[in-house]
């Protein structure tokens, strides 16, 4: 799972750089990625669709710095954005409009506006009011956005129920019964294009079963709109490709968009161009958090270890009780003890994982594994802490791509009364 991640001589290694070097050097908490895991992620999904018209869409909420979505930008790939700012942050990183789509179920008429000027590629509407509302935007800027609409295809992804999405009663897409009245609607809307179709079942999906079926459903529709005059140009499968951050086995992404594009091809579909949305399969075992071991706390009924990453720098294990691979950067011989690794931050939820066993001291440097995707993005500054540096390992160079924040530029908007 972790194939830019190596363990040699007692030592974690980030391509060929010793994590503890780049705690030492950049100071902790720390985000360190590999560039070199995440072009190899871009290029499984690339070669299973080689050959036909396509697009990878990164899904960017998962990492959204700008060298990250430069070296996905370098790499041929386009972009799933969710707001306006993403769209800012794609242009800046030098990232194409044209290779855009636009996700979210809550598109604003400004957020609207911004991406019909930029010429993004195509929005993904996720209900019948945004339609209306972004054919009037459209229309009054004399111009026809391009559409496809998210269904909701009804399948369970067998995920957490937070990070699941393609159910009956969540909040996500157009009711699969009601979309063919949706089309026909859209296609008679003045500023609507319809170009696509598109769904989304969920996150850290580990089986190809819940995308083939959705896919299945997708296709129908594909073809009752057919029958109905509305020939749609793409199909989009959405992200949601689960990774290994425990004992999960899920398909590589080429073996996962090879099947799915085996049933389109056999259904007679393969002259449509296919994208994809990938986030966390793209980034997440391209990272690492680096954090040090502030104080060691042992107790009758636990054992704490206090490092200095909390839960404003990563989320997931507080939010979702997502477990994550806890290693020391350099290992220590002697006995193994059993901890909890938790943060600084005053509230019991701020943990990063629960009865790890390894040998540690006060000073250690620990890696939290598999911690690319959703890491960075979710971070807040709660405690008024300053978020995280980021850097960029790519062969024998690091680079520094985000600089670590200062306390007083946190509170630089701010006014006192008077
Ligand atoms: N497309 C759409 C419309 C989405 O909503 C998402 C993720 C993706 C693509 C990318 O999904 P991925 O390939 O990353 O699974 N914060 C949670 C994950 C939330 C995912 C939300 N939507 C976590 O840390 O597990």
């Amino acid at each position: 799972g972790h194939p830019f991640l190596h363990q040699r001589d007692d030592q974690l290694w980030l391509e060929g750089h010793a994590l503890a070097d780049l705690a030492r050097q950049f100071g902790t908490p720390l985000y360190a990625y590999s560039r070199q895991a995440m072009r190899a992620a871009a290029a499984g999904y690339q070669r299973a669709l080689a050959g036909r018209p396509h697009l990878v869409c990164y899904a960017m909420k998962a990492n959204s710095s700008l060298a990250v979505l430069q070296t996905f930008a370098e790499a041929g790939c386009g972009f799933d954005i969710v707001s306006g700012g993403e769209l800012l942050r794609v242009l800046a990183a030098g990232g194409r409009a044209d290779r855009i789509v636009f996700s979210g179920v809550g598109k604003t008429p400004q957020e609207m506006r911004l991406a019909l000027d930029a010429g993004v590629r195509c929005f993904n509407v996720e209900s019948e009011p945004e339609l209306q509302a972004l054919s009037d935007v459209a229309s009054a800027m004399g111009r026809r956005a391009p559409i496809s609409l998210r269904v909701n295809p009804d399948v369970d992804a067998g995920t957490h129920p937070y990070i699941s999405t393609g159910l009956k009663g969540n909040k996500f897409g157009v009711a699969h019964d009601r979309a063919l009245e949706v089309y026909r609607r859209a296609q008679a809307l003045p500023g609507i294009d319809v170009h696509g179709i598109d769904c989304h079942i969920g996150s850290q999906i580990t089986s190809a079963s819940p995308y083939l079926d959705a896919l299945d459903r997708l296709l129908d529709l594909v073809e009752s709109l057919a029958a109905h005059g509305i020939d749609l140009r793409h199909i989009d499968l959405g992200g949601g490709l689960g990774i290994t951050y425990t004992d999960e086995e899920p398909p590589s992404a080429e073996e996962l968009v090879r099947q799915m594009l085996a049933r389109i091809d056999a259904r007679g579909h393969g002259h449509r161009e296919v994208l994809v949305e990938p986030g966390r399969s793209m980034v997440g075992n391209a990272g690492v958090l680096l954090t040090q071991a502030l104080y060691l706390k042992p107790g009758e009924s636990k054992n704490f270890c206090i490092v200095d990453a909390a839960m404003n720098d990563l989320m997931r294990p507080a939010m979702y009780q997502a477990w994550m691979r806890i290693e020391p950067c350099l290992r220590r011989a002697g006995p193994t003890e059993t901890w909890d690794v938790v943060g600084p931050v005053c509230e019991s939820g701020d943990w990063l994982g629960r009865d790890r066993a390894f040998a540690v001291q006060q000073g250690d440097y620990l890696a939290v594994l598999s911690a690319g995707a959703y890491g960075m993005t979710m971070a807040s500054n709660y405690n008024t802490r300053p978020r995280a540096a980021e850097v960029m390992v790519d062969g024998d160079t690091v680079h520094l791509i985000r600089e670590r924040e200062t306390a007083q530029s946190l509170f630089a908007g701010e006014r006192l009364i008077g």
